[in-house]
């Protein structure tokens, strides 16, 4: 059996907005298996953002563990989280978050260079992952000359290029049209299963979902399997 990326047991996750606390996570449960691809559905405000803050150890749970290559995540200090995160995890988001003053090589490049890497080796490690996210011919390109799919093509190969154990997505095509949503929707499964990596991904498109091996639906503080 695939080895355990992700492990969140017993999640809750309250706010207090006073007078009143909110629940937004109320005890999930979640697995997630080398390999395995997860889409999690749920209505706005429904929770599904600050489930991958948590699984992602962005932020704390109120109750309940997330464990990350069986390590607790939840109990490590700041420092220790944040060098876990950043060598097994991978993020995108709905906004490409790239630094509109470079180019999309050098934005890919940026987390080897974090990670002290040496810069035209980071450089190189970059060129080839834009090769593999179709973007060959616009390394040189700002992200200002990029279209949108493009410009989150890049924000996929800045997530891949570290070689995480799982891919994090918040809501990665809901800024793009259909055939572009599609598209890169498509690019971040086929890399991460050519690569045994998982993926974990927040969308309100059934359609997209349904590409995926486990969709999740997130109701009322909980995540409930869609068979
Ligand atoms: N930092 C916060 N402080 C207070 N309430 C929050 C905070 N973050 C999220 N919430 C609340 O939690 C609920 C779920 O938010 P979110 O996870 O962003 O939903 P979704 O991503 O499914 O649209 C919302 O009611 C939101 O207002
Ligand atoms: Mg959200």
């Amino acid at each position: 059996m695939n080895k355990t990326v992700l492990d969140a047991k017993g999640l809750t996750r309250k706010f207090l907005e006073a007078p009143n606390e909110i629940v937004v996570l109320n005890g999930v449960n979640l697995s997630v298996r080398e390999g395995d691809s997860v889409a999690i559905l749920g209505a706005s405000g429904s929770g599904k953002s600050t489930l991958l803050h948590l699984l992602g150890g962005l932020d704390n749970p109120s109750s309940g563990v997330v464990q990350l290559m069986g390590d607790d995540f939840s109990n490590m200090q700041e420092r220790d989280r944040d060098g876990a995160r950043n060598r097994s995890l991978g993020f995108v988001y709905q906004f490409h978050h790239l630094l509109q003053e470079f180019d999309a090589t050098d934005n890919v490049a940026m987390p080897l260079m974090i990670a002290r890497m040496e810069k035209e080796q980071a450089r190189a490690r970059a060129r080839a992952i834009l090769q593999k996210v179709g973007l060959g011919a616009r390394m040189q390109h700002m992200p200002s000359e990029l279209s949108g799919g493009e410009r989150q093509r890049v924000a996929i190969a800045r997530a891949l290029v570290i070689k995480p154990k799982c891919l994090l997505a918040d809501e990665p095509t809901g800024n793009l049209d259909g055939a572009a949503a599609s598209a890169v929707f498509d690019l971040m499964l086929e890399l991460t299963t050519a690569q045994s990596m998982s993926f974990v991904v927040v969308t309100h498109d059934e359609s997209l979902a349904a590409r995926c091996a486990r969709r999740f639906r997130l109701i009322q503080g909980q995540l409930e399997e869609v068979v």
